[in-house]
């Protein structure tokens, strides 16, 4: 175990296991489609490769990335798109493969955005739910698991950049905080 990780919440074997069970519900959803699996990044890219691996049918990938609605620069509070899809999505079956789904802003400003582009279907997938933390409603169609109102890293989730390659997810130390790791500086996520 990784020297600042106070608890492994789930592990890497109870991960692959739920990644199977979703990829084979999605496998049936979408036997007749080919989807386009749209990761978010960075946090989802770990999730992604596992899922599409796991899954049997032909499909295609490509990714968005949003800068935090968190940051300084966004001061309007509104997340802006720093990297677009690399293909045009019309008339396809889009599958937005998301790492965590927390106050669910993210997704929001994504699917309104996605939403204009005459998908012929839209869903998604996330690895894991923050429920009590929700701040907008939006509707997950594939979810791994749910955990509590806690910073998590690991399996792609980071803190400032560091343990995405944790092949499990896991609490931290305090004392990583302390050692001035803050989570991101949106307050709504600060322990
Ligand atoms: P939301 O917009 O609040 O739903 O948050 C979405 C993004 O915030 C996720 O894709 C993650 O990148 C990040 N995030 C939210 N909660 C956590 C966490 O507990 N650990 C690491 N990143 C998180």
């Amino acid at each position: 175990m990784h020297p600042d990780v106070r608890e492994v919440l789930l592990t890497a074997e109870q991960i692959r296991i739920r990644v199977g069970e979703m990829a084979e519900r999605i496998a049936a959803d979408y036997r007749d489609r080919e989807p386009v699996l749209v990761g978010v990044l960075d946090g989802a890219i770990v999730f992604l490769a596992d899922l599409m691996r796991a899954l049997p049918i032909p499909l295609r990938i490509d990714f968005v990335k949003w800068s935090s609605y968190g940051d300084s620069s966004t001061s309007s509070g509104e997340v802006q798109l720093l990297k677009d899809l690399s293909f045009s999505v019309e008339g396809k079956h889009v599958l937005v493969v998301e790492d965590i789904v927390d106050t669910g802003l993210t997704l929001h400003y994504l699917m309104e955005n996605l939403g204009t582009r005459e998908v012929a279907t839209l869903a998604v997938a996330a690895l894991l739910d923050k429920p009590s933390r929700r701040r907008v409603k939006v509707k997950l169609d594939y979810v791994g698991f749910e955990v509590p109102d806690e910073f998590v890293v690991g399996y792609g989730l980071d803190l400032a950049q560091r343990y995405r390659n944790l092949a499990y997810v896991a609490l931290l130390k305090p004392e990583v905080y302390r050692r001035g790791m803050e989570p991101p500086m949106n307050t709504d996520k600060r322990r």
